[in-house]
């Protein structure tokens, strides 16, 4: 999607670790129009799909959730993280280690909102190792719902994210495709095609 790799080319910042910044309309400050633009891509690309359910992890997988949520017109559920290991009987929970943080959460969704005769769509706002979607993937098949497919504002696709999902045999559509980082300078799986 060319209009968030431009604003990814004028407002990310590469930092250590092949981290990308995108606090200024992503994960901080958040762009709604560019938030629109992105739920119009994801529901032009899963639409007629019968997707019932959208489920993403709070908290920067939110916008782009709610507004695919908006064009597809089907509830959005996000999964809530929590510190300790609870069980709790009306939740689906599963843990999920961040190799960027180092820490491990447990998410959460109540059985109230997913069940086997959903069909979901996963969003979230980046894809680095794809520990969060495959915590949503594991809430999934705990409850027996159908996954469709995920998307992703942000693929890094050097990471295992990529990996895990299609071993799984999940359709995965990502709006920017970063191949690397060089110089400072993102290079998006795009700019190779050119
Ligand atoms: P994974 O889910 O793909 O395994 O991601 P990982 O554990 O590596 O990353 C942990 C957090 O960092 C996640 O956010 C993820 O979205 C985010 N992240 C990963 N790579 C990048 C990056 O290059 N840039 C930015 N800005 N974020 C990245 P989170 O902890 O769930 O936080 P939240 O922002 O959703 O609240
Ligand atoms: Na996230
Ligand atoms: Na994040």
């Amino acid at each position: 999607m060319k209009l968030l790799e431009d604003r990814i080319k004028r407002d990310g910042k590469v930092l250590e670790g092949n981290v990308l910044k995108v606090d200024n309309f992503l994960n901080h400050q958040v762009d709604p129009d560019l938030m629109f633009e992105m739920g119009e891509e994801f529901a032009r690309l899963f639409r007629g799909e019968g997707i019932t359910k959208i489920l993403t992890v709070e908290s920067s997988g939110i916008a782009p959730a709610i507004l695919t949520g908006l064009q597809l017109h089907v509830p959005v559920v996000f999964a809530r993280k929590h510190k300790s290991l609870t069980l709790v009987n009306d939740m689906y929970t599963s843990t999920v280690y961040s190799y960027t943080k180092k820490v491990s959460n447990e998410i959460a969704i109540s059985k109230k909102f997913l069940a086997d005769t959903d069909k979901v769509l996963i969003i979230d706002d980046f894809l680095a190792n794809g520990q969060a979607v495959a915590g949503l993937i594991d809430i999934c098949e705990q409850a027996g719902a159908v996954i469709d497919g995920v998307g992703i504002a942000i693929e890094k696709t050097f990471q295992r994210g990529h990996e895990l999902i299609a071993e799984k045999q999940i359709r995965l559509e990502s709006l920017a495709k970063i191949t690397a980082f060089k110089d400072g300078k993102v290079v998006f799986e795009s700019d190779q095609e050119a």
